[in-house]
């Protein structure tokens, strides 16, 4: 492993549905590549936390592939950091139970993403669906991370981690350490390209809103094609040019330059040439990520053996914190 600048150790983990767009690569997987340079990661692919909700059994079982496979294709390198598949390390289930006595139903209830899953899962709200951040404390918990990168949705789970941290300490003595949300530095909010005033989702209906890592050229040309900006035929970031601002933040992230720079490489053009001249740059930026990942598709067995050794090594440090946490509470242990 590399020197790294900090010894903080810094968690992390994506639940392996739906596909992922671009939005995603600039605002997660791009930051944990950055990241892992800096800090101790341990990264996981969140597959318990996927079957929370209905999922196609061997379509979990692929996509958990193909994101690990995404993941080094984008820059992740297993040698430097753990990643992992959550349900390949048992303790996460072993710390979620024994967090689930020290966490309260109320509270667990109030929580905002459980209430609007339910709301949006009606036929399906099960005990998974409300112990979900019971789990995410465990993962995090486990590792004893300093750090937790978390975008808005998720940081009343990180506050419920932490104070679930904090009463189990309370209760049987220092175990844990007590997480904190790093904030990453903010990169360009990608936007859908049909509604440039909503977030770009991986869920998004219109097929035409988002576009997806897995996209081909000719896909992601046609959308960005289709891409909504407005009358006027000024290439410039403006509060009142949400589509062309937004698709100046996709050229400037993908080019690695800054929005000034892009608004200035685009001076006198009209529309039509600006996006296809987008649409060239997110094709050229994606092209080799996608042939990586699909070379790496290719060889399961090399796969298979990075997700072993990653689980190997995540669950020797989980392992620590789980034999603490069974002394503290009071669970024979033989002798
Ligand atoms: N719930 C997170 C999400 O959907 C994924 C996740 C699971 C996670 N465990 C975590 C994120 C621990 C950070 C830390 O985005």
């Amino acid at each position: 492993m590399e020197e790294k600048r900090e010894e903080k150790v810094l968690y992390s983990a994506v639940q392996p549905s739906g596909n992922l767009t671009i939005g995603n690569y600039i605002g997660a997987i791009r930051n944990w590549v950055n990241m892992q340079h800096e800090f101790t990661c341990f990264y996981a692919i969140a597959d318990m936390h996927a079957i929370t909700v209905r999922q196609e059994p061997a379509l979990l079982r692929r996509r958990t592939l193909e994101l690990a496979a995404l993941y080094i294709a984008c820059g992740i390198d297993p040698e430097k950091c753990t990643l992992y598949v959550q349900s390949n390390v048992p303790a996460h289930a072993e710390l979620a139970w024994v967090l689930n006595t020290v966490t309260y139903v109320g509270e667990m209830e109030r929580m905002t993403q459980f209430k609007d899953k339910a709301a949006r899962h009606a036929e399906n709200v099960n005990m998974g669906l409300m112990d979900y951040p019971v789990l995410m404390a465990a993962d995090i918990l486990l590792y004893q991370a300093h750090l937790v990168p978390v975008g808005v949705d998720q940081r009343q789970h990180l506050e419920i981690t932490r104070d679930i941290a904090i009463r189990f300490n309370n209760r049987y003595g220092e175990t844990f350490r007590v997480p904190e949300a790093y904030i990453v530095k903010e990169g360009a909010k990608i936007t859908s390209l049909q509604d440039p005033l909503r977030k770009m989702s991986k869920s998004d209906e219109n097929p035409n809103a988002s576009v997806y890592l897995a996209d081909d050229k000719d896909t992601i040309m046609r959308k960005f094609k289709r891409a909504v900006t407005d009358s006027d035929n000024r290439i410039a970031v403006s509060e009142d040019k949400p589509g062309v601002t937004n698709l100046l933040n996709i050229y400037a992230s993908f080019k690695g330059c800054t929005v000034a720079e892009a608004e200035k490489a685009f001076e006198g053009k009209g529309y039509g040439d600006f996006k296809l001249a987008v649409g060239e740059t997110v094709a050229d930026a994606l092209a080799p990520v996608q042939a990586e990942q699909k070379r790496l598709l290719a060889d399961k067995g090399y796969l298979a053996d990075i997700l072993r050794r990653g689980a190997e090594s995540a669950a020797y440090t989980a392992r620590k914190t789980l034999a603490k946490v069974f002394r503290k509470v009071g669970f024979y242990r033989g002798e």
